[in-house]
């Protein structure tokens, strides 16, 4: 935890002012606004380095925990776009990908409305897998409610965005499936395709020791 110390006051009638800077977009998303540089005294977002850091995390429980493993899905594969943007890496990487597997898709892209929150919970927990797709690979801390919905949910996330070994620092490396892990797209469509009911069970591991907080 950071230490805010040097921020106190001495003399303790005197209140301080502290300047938060609290974003929780990608720099990719946020557009730059000069002269804020010197503004602020603490930063409140999802990178490690922020003075504050506020994110979804897994916490480790204290007991075992009981409870159905949630591996009976109705639909195998799927994807819920809201922003959908052909320069995305993202979406290239779907369009290439969907030669090769079926995906259920959601969201104003593909049904012309956009989802309500029920039928985002209840689409995301019926599905096997769930593209946990990031917009960009370069900002390493940018782990969103796509990755930690999904397992929460209980889908098994697909995630592409940073390498694995940043994913790892965030979540099991058993609970998820990176695109990284494949060497051809074929591969991957084929792994998420024919897996046994026995080999899905192990991505739910981590659920008997940690819960999405
Ligand atoms: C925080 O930043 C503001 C604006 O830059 C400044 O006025 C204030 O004195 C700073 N507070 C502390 C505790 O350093």
């Amino acid at each position: 935890m950071t230490d805010y110390g040097h921020m106190r006051s001495k003399d303790k009638d005197t209140i301080l002012l502290v300047w938060v800077w609290m974003n929780f977009e990608s720099p990719m998303n946020t557009r730059k606004t000069s002269g804020l540089g010197k503004l602020f005294n603490v930063t409140l977002n999802y990178c490690w380095n922020a003075d504050i850091k506020v994110r979804k995390r897994l916490v480790f429980s204290n007991s075992e925990i009981e409870e159905d493993l949630p591996i009976q899905k109705k639909v195998t594969n799927c994807w819920i776009v809201t922003n959908w943007n052909e320069n995305h890496y993202r979406v290239k990487y779907y369009q290439l990908l969907s030669k090769f597997i079926t995906f259920n898709t959601y969201g104003a892209h593909f049904n012309n409305k956009q989802i309500s929150h029920e039928e985002y919970t209840s689409t995301v927990a019926s599905c096997k897998f769930y593209l946990s797709f990031h917009n960009t690979r370069e900002h390493p801390d940018y782990m969103t409610e796509k990755l930690f919905n999904a397992m929460k949910l209980g889908s098994v996330p697909v995630a592409l965005g940073p390498p694995r070994q940043v994913y790892e620092k965030f979540i099991p490396g058993d609970a998820f499936v990176h695109v990284d892990d494949f060497s051809k797209l074929e591969k991957l469509a084929q792994y998420l395709q024919s897996m046994s009911e026995d080999e899905y069970s192990k991505l739910f591991r981590w659920r008997k020791f940690f819960k999405v907080n």
